[in-house]
């Protein structure tokens, strides 16, 4: 049976093939980059969601104690007759932890992926009926305008799972900015913040033993050869994976295992020996230096849990100026 879940299909963005332009122009590049945007293909979520489970990936479990723990307190911060708006909402799991707690009036789920998007927020209408679901299939991180329903009253944003760590502190600020600018002024943001910790929990947690997050990283190689004209052969490059202290990030690369050339839609790329392709960056924040980011983008932190390990946190903030509950 078909369930009630609006579909709002014109935030889509314009058509247009973002695999191969952001591929030609990452490998062009000095050092070779690409966005890690693109390891999300349907095997790459996949791999992603077998990463949450793996022992050494405290992010995802830890972020769900939080939730499950604050969601009484959070709901009575956030205050009733919420909209309920998850960014990059995917499986839309952990959303589950909040929606008994926060009875919010509506859902709104927004993902660049529909086919995940469709069948994620059908689950969630039929095991919520008195919830009001909607989907936007959106690049949030691009001019995104909220539908109408959701510009007034006082909606929650929720972005969870230390994605905002996949951005530069200088995107990440942008992109807090232009949140901020979606908000009416009751509105707030509730958003998964990874904190810096030792680096030997880091590293395991991009290093776990089934070589999941190596299969995930090298999925982009397979990506690129079957999605594009492509030579590209995964088996010459290896994963590689550490914690970049100067810069408080995880970095991901796949690193060529001998000197190569690969044709990518008619172009020729050469990789020396132990050259890299970096196609991940992992920011890691103290409390101190989220706030400071959050402040620079016209919000300010209005509550902040973590576990008891401090490994993770989920942060409350409003745009500064408003009101407190
Ligand atoms: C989605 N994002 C927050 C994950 C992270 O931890 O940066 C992606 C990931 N990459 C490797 N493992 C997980």
């Amino acid at each position: 049976m078909a369930l009630a879940v609006r579909f709002y299909d014109d935030y889509r963005p314009a058509p247009g093939n973002y695999l191969r332009e952001e591929v030609l122009a990452g490998f062009a590049r000095q050092p070779k980059s690409t966005s890690p945007a693109l390891f999300y293909d349907r095997r790459g979520s996949e791999l992603f969601d077998r990463i949450c489970q793996q022992p050494e990936y405290y992010v995802t479990r830890t972020e769900e104690g939080i939730l499950a723990s604050a969601a009484d307190e959070i709901a009575e911060r956030v205050g009733p007759s919420t909209d309920l708006v998850e960014l990059g909402s995917g499986a839309s799991r952990k959303v589950r932890l909040l929606l008994e707690a926060l009875h919010p009036t509506s859902y709104l789920g927004v993902d660049i992926s529909e086919d995940f998007l469709l069948a994620s927020t059908q689950r969630l209408a039929a095991d919520y009926p008195w919830l009001d679901v909607s989907a936007a299939c959106a690049d949030f991180t691009n001019g995104m305008r909220l539908p109408p329903a959701f510009e007034t009253g006082h909606p929650l944003m929720f972005f969870p799972g230390s994605s905002i760590g996949n951005f530069t502190p200088a995107q990440a600020c942008r992109l807090l900015r232009k949140l901020h600018g979606l908000m009416p002024a009751g509105g707030s943001l509730l958003v998964g913040v990874d904190l810096i910790k030792d680096r030997e929990t880091l590293e395991a947690a991009y290093n776990d033993r089934a070589q999941v997050t190596a299969a995930f990283n090298l999925n982009l190689l397979e990506r690129i050869r079957e999605e594009l004209a492509s030579d590209i052969d995964p088996s010459r490059f290896a994963h590689h994976a550490f914690f970049n202290d100067a810069q408080s990030r995880i970095e991901m690369h796949l690193v060529s295992r001998e000197p190569q050339d690969v044709t990518i839609e008619g172009r020729r790329f050469h990789f020396e020996a132990g050259e890299s392709l970096h196609t991940e960056n992992s920011y890691k924040y103290s409390l101190d230096s989220f706030a400071r980011l959050a402040h620079e983008a016209g919000l300010e932190p209005v509550a902040c849990w973590t576990d008891p390990d401090r490994l993770f946190s989920v942060q409350l903030l409003r745009p500064r100026g408003a009101l407190h509950s």
